[in-house]
């Protein structure tokens, strides 16, 4: 699948927005996820509010990039009703893939920005979106359309695969 291949983090956005129909595509992409017993534990704040976006540029040092970024996606999961919440950050990662491939797919940029697990990061997260108290931040996706461009490195390692 070419898109595996072609997916970089993309730090750098034009000054344009994403259409609402790429959004969805991105989201649809997301819940097309497999999770444990597929329990689905995910929510999904769709942020294109620029102080909302610049205040979330401002939870970590390393998501500063987000700043000029016209669309953040943040991943949440429910706390509450789940078969296996031990599983959660598992079924979150898998459906942020989903989006990143899918972002790459409709010729947009992303990058995974890091909350969970880290504690104070999906705090300030959750306090800029005012997000419900048994919902958790896993995520910051920033999206756009790419500002720079650059092969992806081949980090294919022979060495790291074995046989049997
Ligand atoms: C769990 C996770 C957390 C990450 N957190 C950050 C982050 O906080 N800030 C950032 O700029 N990039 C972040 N990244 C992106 C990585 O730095 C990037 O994927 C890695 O350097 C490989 O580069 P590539 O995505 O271009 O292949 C994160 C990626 C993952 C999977």
């Amino acid at each position: 699948m070419k898109e595996i291949f072609e997916r970089i983090s993309v730090r750098k956005y034009q000054d344009k927005s994403v259409e609402a129909d790429k959004i969805e595509q991105i989201l649809k992409a997301a819940m097309a996820a497999p999770s444990a017993s597929n329990q689905q534990p995910w929510e999904f704040y769709v942020v294109t509010d620029k102080e909302k976006i610049r205040q979330l540029s401002k939870i970590s040092p390393y998501a500063a990039c987000a700043e000029n970024a016209p669309l953040i996606i943040v991943p949440c999961y429910r706390t509450k009703g789940l078969r296996w919440n031990e599983t959660v950050l598992l079924d979150l990662s898998a459906a942020t893939e989903n989006m990143l491939l899918e972002v790459t797919s409709l010729g947009l940029g992303g990058v995974w920005l890091c909350a969970a697990p880290l504690e104070e990061r999906m705090t300030r997260t959750e306090a800029v979106l005012e997000i419900p108290a048994d919902l958790r931040a896993f995520a910051l996706i920033a999206v756009g359309y790419p500002a720079e461009s650059r092969t992806q490195q081949n980090r294919f390692d022979e060495n790291r695969v074995h046989y049997i």
